[in-house]
């Protein structure tokens, strides 16, 4: 293949790579001020909810699911992931923060 195609493939592949995966959000000042969490928590939790909860499947976004739906899925998780209870509350704050309207 002629090189420039060969970008051109890579550049294609790449814009849909990012169309088909919405991005997980990054806590703001405005999330720490809504919720009443440290910004700091909050991506801590980010950080915990990614390297633990996306090796046997992938992330599922925050929003996709109810606060409730969140706090139970987490409870089942957590030994999965062999989280401490700090760390799933962690995480559980970083998700429930941008989730579903019950
Ligand atoms: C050791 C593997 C493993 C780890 C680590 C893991 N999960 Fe899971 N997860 C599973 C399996 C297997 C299922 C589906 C079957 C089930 O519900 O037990 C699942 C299901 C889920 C579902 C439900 C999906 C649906 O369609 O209803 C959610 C949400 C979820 N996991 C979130 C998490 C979170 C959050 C973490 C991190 C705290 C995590 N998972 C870590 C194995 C894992």
């Amino acid at each position: 293949m002629h090189y420039k195609n060969l970008k051109r493939t890579a550049l294609a592949v790449l814009i849909l790579l990012s169309a088909c995966s919405p991005a997980l959000y990054i806590p703001s000042m405005a999330d720490a001020t809504r919720t009443g969490i440290s910004a700091d928590s909050l991506l801590i939790g980010r950080k915990l909810y990614v390297n633990h909860c996306g090796s046997c499947h992938n992330l599922h976004l925050p929003e996709q699911y109810t606060r409730t739906h969140w706090e139970e899925e987490i409870y089942f998780m957590k030994c999965k992931a062999k989280l401490t209870e700090n760390e799933a509350k962690l995480i559980t704050q970083f998700v429930t923060a941008h989730s579903k309207p019950e």
